[in-house]
């Protein structure tokens, strides 16, 4: 017998990820009874004591009001966690095989420990970013190793939080996309949000399936179209900054996702942007203008690059300050983050590294670890000092209200590339740097 208040549900999530901790703990928090799941049993035993594994502003309090408040738990036993559940989500990773095609390995293995261990009725959603038609095979798996496979109904609800902002954007998202095959479900998953104000479009799966992959991979595009018009900028000495503001002010462009620079890393990005074009070739559709978008993106190294070697003509033995490690502030997350491209192709030319971030460096020293060549400071200004050039790669609070004065003083040459056009290039010039932008004309006319 349910003893928790009727309109709050019972949810289990499978994943204790990025995607699974912050859903699971959001959920917990707007009252629903929530258990997470996960196999790695590392992970379980840190979580069921309050300490998270990955760096998300609030998340961790989150968690731990959660758990002393009894909504929120954590377990490794899947049968447990299924266990008088109304809705399971699927957190789980869907990371990129070789071909550039998504590993579903793990949603089918969700899917298979459903079909074998859960007897009552139940709501299962993909959360995880999936191919079109993945349900179709969830399906196909719970037909093959369930006995009662009319048990489990299947729907999407794709997530669109933005790691560093992932809690504000799950408790007032722009929108809440439900993808179902019949009412019972929508009236599930309308309950299980009721508390959160959001325009709701209800689809069918296939269709909320594509809106995620579509959603990302153009805001994917508008960076890619952004750099491509930087370039132009830097040939031509006009500046990126005013054109993306003249073009961000008609609204049917809007001004977000136009900021030029480095170029989009991260998790989601990059691995969606491909899955989205193999998914298109699979089905023989033409999704060349994606292939492109990848392409300028992972160009944006050599442009930066091209900055660099234009400024000091020769790395070798020049001492490089890079100030930001993680793919975006507020996260210490460096997957396919444009500094480690960066730190690979500058060792290549024996250039020594002074390294700052402050969340991420112990992510990056575990693959650079401290050596002749690669420092790691806790301050910028440390990193800073007796360099011969500094590199913004992250737009960190600290870095972008850098107190230039000091910080030339510190320099061995005071040359500043701004990888995110962060900083005002004539304020920087009358500081006393020579200033490279990306697609701000680099020398004042
Ligand atoms: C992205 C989407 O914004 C989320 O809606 C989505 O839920 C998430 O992927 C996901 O699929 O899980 P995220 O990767 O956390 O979120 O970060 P963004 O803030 O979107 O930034 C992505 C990358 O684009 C970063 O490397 C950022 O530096 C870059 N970017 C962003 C630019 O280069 N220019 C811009 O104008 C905006």
């Amino acid at each position: 017998m349910n003893s928790h208040n009727e309109n709050k549900l019972r949810v289990s999530v499978f994943g204790a990820g990025y995607v699974g901790l912050v859903t699971a703990a959001c959920l917990a928090e707007r009252g629903h009874h929530v258990t997470a799941v996960d196999k790695h049993q590392d992970v379980i035993a840190m979580l069921s004591d309050g300490v998270i594994h990955i760096y998300e502003p609030g998340l961790q309090e989150l968690i731990s009001s959660n758990l002393d408040a009894g909504r929120l738990r954590f377990t490794d036993d899947a049968a447990e966690a299924l266990t008088g559940a109304d809705i399971v989500f699927i957190c789980v990773g869907t990371p990129t095989k070789r071909d550039g095609s998504p590993d579903l390995s793990q949603v089918e293995e969700v899917a298979r420990t459903i079909a074998v261990t859960c007897t009552h009725r139940v709501l299962v959603v993909e959360k995880s970013t999936v191919p079109v038609k993945t349900a179709s095979w969830i399906k196909r798996t719970f037909n093959l190793f369930s006995s009662e496979p009319d048990l489990y109904e299947i729907a999407s609800n794709p997530e669109f939080l933005r790691e560093g902002s992932a809690l504000s954007d799950f408790m007032h998202p722009d929108r809440i996309v439900i993808g179902v095959e019949s009412e019972w479900a929508e009236q599930k998953l309308r309950q299980l949000y009721a508390d959160i104000e959001a325009t709701v479009l209800v689809t069918d799966v296939k269709t909320a399936e594509i809106i995620k992959h579509a959603s990302n991979s153009f805001l994917a595009m508008k960076i890619s179209f952004i750099n491509m018009i930087a370039d132009l900028c830097d040939k031509t000495g006009a500046d990126i900054s005013l054109v993306a503001t003249g073009m961000g002010l008609d609204k049917r462009i809007g001004e977000s996702f136009l900021n030029a620079g480095l170029g989009y890393g991260g998790s989601c990005f990059p691995k969606d942007v491909n899955a989205f074009i193999n998914i298109a070739e699979r089905h023989g559709v033409d999704f060349s203008l994606l292939s492109e978008t990848a392409r300028i993106n992972d160009h944006r190294i050599d442009v930066i690059l091209e900055k660099i070697y234009n400024a000091l003509w020769v790395a070798k033995d020049k001492t490089i300050a890079i100030l930001g490690l993680a793919f975006k502030p507020d996260t210490d997350d460096i997957r396919h983050a444009p500094s480690i491209s960066l730190i690979e192709r500058l060792l290549g030319e024996e250039a020594r590294l002074h390294l700052y971030d402050p969340k991420a460096a112990t992510r990056v020293a575990a693959l650079y670890p401290e050596s002749p060549s690669v420092k790691y400071f806790e301050t910028p200004y440390q990193a800073l000092t007796g360099a011969h050039l500094v590199v913004v790669v992250t737009e960190w609070q600290e870095i972008v209200t850098l107190d230039l004065d000091r910080s030339r003083k510190l320099m061995a040459t005071p040359v500043m590339v701004d990888g995110r056009n962060v900083f005002d290039p004539t304020t920087v010039r009358l500081a006393g740097f020579q200033y490279y932008g990306m697609g701000t004309s680099d020398e004042p006319e």
